[in-house]
């Protein structure tokens, strides 16, 4: 089997990591034996788009089409506008996939790093699942008498009942097929319109999962249970706004953004999914060969996972644990005096070793 991954490792430290999760992945397929990756790489992101005037080529979607995958580094950079790297890429990929599903998990890995000292390791285990395609990022506005003194603008948050369905059934089928408990994260005490009926169909569609154990919190009050009671949270369930918020918050609790992964799914795979590390393009660090590629890699263990290994996925995890246990190749980020390379090395290497 032959899985065909298009690759667009962007702009500043996102070819230095994403070059280190396909070292792990071609390792990974050269010790399976029954399955290879085709990568082919897609030149697109903030330079590309000086001296073209465009982030991606216009056909872009077409081309990405018929991938089973996207591998992605970070876009943004110094001199381009960050909402136009970001809207003519990322988002129009997200949206145009229609991966709504933006799956980020906050667990406090072995020899990872945490701030939290009354915390235990255990504690910090949630899988959060943030709405990917609207809400307060549909880009729904106005912008009224630019300039004049009764200067108004409007950001609308836009809830469809098909948008908000369909994340809080997936959220509702990961909590019944883990057997965890599933907390909805909202804010229906201010915002009397989006957050109300988000709330209402979140008790709607729970009517047919009786099964699984619900609780709701409001975003003020989760930020502080996050770093206060973390063990509260285990598959979370929020809006897209509030997700992007509280998983940086989450990344801060487990690990750092040179640890955190996320993945932007099409569940129904008609459209290829996205895996890309939270972090962005690190314009400070970028070129210095020391951004801690781990994102990366735990990226791509959830792309195994999304095409079924989950034991190799597991064992990206473990060879990562494995190395920050031992602090045998950190970057400087996690304390350490390691290279990019060398800490993708590592955990190549260490797959063979379990
Ligand atoms: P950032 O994530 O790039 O950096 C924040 C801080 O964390 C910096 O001090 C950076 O050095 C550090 N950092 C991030 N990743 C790291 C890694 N792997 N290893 C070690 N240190 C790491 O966020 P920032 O500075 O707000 O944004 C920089 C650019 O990236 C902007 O243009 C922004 O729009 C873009 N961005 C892109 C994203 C994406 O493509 N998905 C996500 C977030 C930001
Ligand atoms: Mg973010």
């Amino acid at each position: 089997k032959t899985w065909n991954i298009a690759v667009i490792p962007g702009d500043g430290i996102g070819p230095e990591v994403i070059a280190e999760g396909i070292k792990v992945l071609n390792r990974i397929a050269e010790l399976d034996g029954s399955f290879r990756f085709d990568f082919t790489y897609f030149p697109w992101g903030c330079e590309y788009y000086l001296k073209h005037g465009k982030m991606m080529d216009d056909d872009g979607l077409e081309k990405l089409r018929g991938f089973d995958a996207i591998y992605l580094g970070a876009v943004g950079f110094p001199g381009v506008p960050d909402h136009i790297s970001l809207w003519d890429l990322l988002l129009k990929i997200r949206k145009g996939f229609e991966q709504y599903v933006n799956l980020r998990p906050i667990k406090l890995l072995a020899g990872a790093p945490c701030p939290l000292k009354d915390v235990a390791r255990e504690q910090i285990d949630m899988l959060v699942i943030r709405e990917n395609t609207e809400g307060e990022y549909a880009g729904a506005g106005d912008w009224l008498f630019r300039g004049k003194p009764e200067e108004v603008v409007l950001q609308t948050g836009v809830f469809s009942r098909k948008g908000t369905e369909r994340i809080i059934r997936y959220a509702y089928e990961t909590a019944r097929k883990t057997g965890r408990s599933l907390t909805s994260i909202s804010k229906g005490n201010a915002l009397n319109y989006s957050m109300v009926f988000w709330d209402q169909i979140f008790a709607e569609i729970g009517r047919e999962y009786p099964d699984v154990k619900t609780s709701s919190y409001l975003v003020d009050a989760a930020s502080m249970f996050f770093v206060k009671q973390p063990e509260r949270f285990e598959i979370v369930v929020t809006s897209n706004l509030f997700g992007d918020i509280l998983t940086d918050l989450g990344a801060a609790i487990a690990g750092g953004l040179g640890l955190a992964a996320g993945a932007n799914l099409n569940p129904e795979r008609i459209y290829p999914s996205m895996f890309e590390p939270v972090h962005g393009s690190a314009p400070d660090i970028a070129g210095k060969g020391i951004a801690n590629p781990l994102a990366a890699i735990w990226s791509a263990s959830q792309m195994l996972e999304f095409f079924g290994y989950s034991e190799w996925a597991d064992r990206v995890l473990q060879s990562i644990e494995q190395v920050m246990v031992e602090g045998s190749a950190l970057t400087p980020d996690m304390g350490g005096a390691s290279t990019t390379q060398e800490v993708g090395t590592r955990v190549a290497y260490q797959l063979s070793e379990l």
